[in-house]
């Protein structure tokens, strides 16, 4: 691996020559007029949204085409999420339901990827009873997918690939847009908070922040493309360090010519700085949405996480984003029922919630993650008293977001219209703020940026009509 001037591991051009080498020898094996055809399945985040979208670019270049149904595939990858357990038993129950499909079709290569196959012992589970599983592979060594492949397909062997390294960065993989509007842009991977209920850190390795050159290139690209709302990602952009910070990478975004809306996610309270929000103040291409999830309103909660900040600090930062930007729309994530919580504690977050006023919540049930710390805490909340908070948490967000909803009936706002809508003649258009809007229009405006103005709302959704 080589070094940057960060410490960061990028692989080498060598052995990325050597992947491209594998592609070829792939693409040589089939015949000019019958091209194989590939399933991939992205679970969770919007990281493996990208990194699904650089296993496509990968397939296309090893000459397969894209099919929307396992029945047909010759491939079939499940590209897979661990950061709850929910989100694993979905995978199992698909994994299993394909022995079926390797019964029909023997020559079919079936592969399992993502955060859930970098856990040893998911892969044990796997390699015992799912011998149709043909591939393997960690979240490290998505580049050599090529190499892999090429070798289920030349010896018919089984291979699980989940070496237990420090993370890496390979440049240059190419990537497959699925044509809407929006890109997603990764600018960094892993993460070091080791909240204590999170598998991520375990499951993506530490910390390594992308060149600003290489993430501006990418950008450039993608607005050359024609994509117009680009998604900085990262577990923690915050604390991005490619040798500028994350506020200076935005503006370095922002000074790309076109016309595009620049957002980014996820920002952890304990990095977000007054310079990142003025950032986000003064760059007219840059949403005035901060996604900051607080994860609970208990400091004592808080402390428990390992998340870094207090109550009061969070509520502080909060103040300052909203004196800086008075229109912000902010979002978090919100975990009930962590071991140890309380109901008073848990109380502290609602009352957190009503302080703040979130436009959305993303919530979660607290769910065991074997191997982290949460896992060996006391946990004496019933599921049945677990579930009860949360629906009384989702019954007075839906308060909240509807009365701020309202609040905006009558304003003007320029948006992007982004996708079908859910009826005839109506289509789903974003704000820089990055709340939907319905309006009824014509799909030709897909892909374009309007003015509308705000006629009617409820929690969820605002209505519009072009100005
Ligand atoms: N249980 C429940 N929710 C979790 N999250 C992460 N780990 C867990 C877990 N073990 C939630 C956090 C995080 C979001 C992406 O998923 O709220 O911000
Ligand atoms: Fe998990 Fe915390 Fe890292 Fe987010 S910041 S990925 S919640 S450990």
């Amino acid at each position: 691996m080589t070094k940057d001037k960060c410490g960061t591991c990028f692989v080498p051009e060598g052995e990325l020559d050597i992947q491209r080498e594998f592609a070829a020898k792939v693409n040589a094996m089939w015949d000019t007029n019958a091209a194989p055809k590939a399933f991939v399945r992205t679970f969770g985040c919007q990281q493996n949204v990208a990194d699904g979208q650089r296993i496509m670019g990968m397939l296309s270049q090893m000459g397969y085409t894209f099919t929307d149904t396992t029945d047909d595939a010759d491939l079939i990858i499940f590209n897979t999420c661990a950061v709850r357990e929910h989100a694993e038993d979905r995978v199992i129950g698909n994994v299993g339901a394909l022995k079926h499909h390797k019964k029909l079709k023997p020559d079919s290569v079936i592969a399992l990827c993502g955060c859930m196959m970098q856990q040893q012992h998911i892969a044990d589970k796997i390699k015992k009873s799912f011998p149709h599983v043909d591939l393997v592979f960690g979240t490290h060594v998505v580049h050599k997918l090529p190499e892999y492949l090429h070798s289920i397909l030349t010896k018919r062997k089984r291979r699980v690939e989940i070496p237990d390294m420090d993370g890496v960065i390979a440049e240059g993989i190419p990537s497959i847009h699925d044509g809407g509007v929006r890109g997603w842009l990764p600018i960094m991977y892993g993460c070091n908070n080791f909240c204590t209920y999170c598998i991520v850190p375990y499951v993506r390795g530490r910390e390594r922040s992308r060149l600003p050159e290489d993430i501006i290139a990418d950008l450039k690209k993608m607005v050359e493309s024609g994509i117009k709302d680009i998604t900085l990602l990262g577990q923690n952009v915050n604390s991005y360090n490619g040798g500028v910070s994350f506020a200076q990478l935005l503006r370095m975004a922002n000074d790309v010519p076109g016309d595009f809306v620049i957002r980014f996610m996820t920002s952890h309270p304990k990095d977000c700085t007054k310079e990142l929000l003025l950032a986000m103040a003064e760059c007219e291409k840059v949403e005035k949405h901060l996604h900051l999830p607080v994860q609970s309103g208990s400091s004592r909660v808080l402390k428990a996480m390992n998340r870094h900040y207090d109550r009061e600090k969070y509520l502080e930062l909060i103040k300052t984003a909203k004196q800086l930007m008075p229109d912000i729309v902010l979002t978090s994530d919100i975990i009930v029922g962590f071991p140890g919580e309380t109901y008073e504690e848990f109380c502290e977050t609602v009352s957190l919630i009503k302080e703040v006023e979130y436009q959305t919540l993303f919530t979660f049930i607290y769910s065991k993650r074997k191997g982290t710390p949460a896992a060996v805490m006391e946990d004496n909340v019933l599921r049945k008293e677990k579930g009860k908070w949360f629906t009384q948490l989702c019954d007075e967000q839906e308060k909240i977001a509807e009365k701020l909803s309202a609040s905006q009936i009558g304003k003007r706002f320029r948006v992007l219209c982004e996708e079908k809508g859910r009826t005839e003649n109506t289509v789903n258009a974003r704000t820089l703020c990055n709340q939907i809007v319905e309006i009824s229009c014509d799909e030709a405006l897909i892909g374009q940026f309007v003015d509308v103005k705000i006629t009617d709302a409820s929690a969820w959704i605002l209505k519009g009509k072009i100005i």
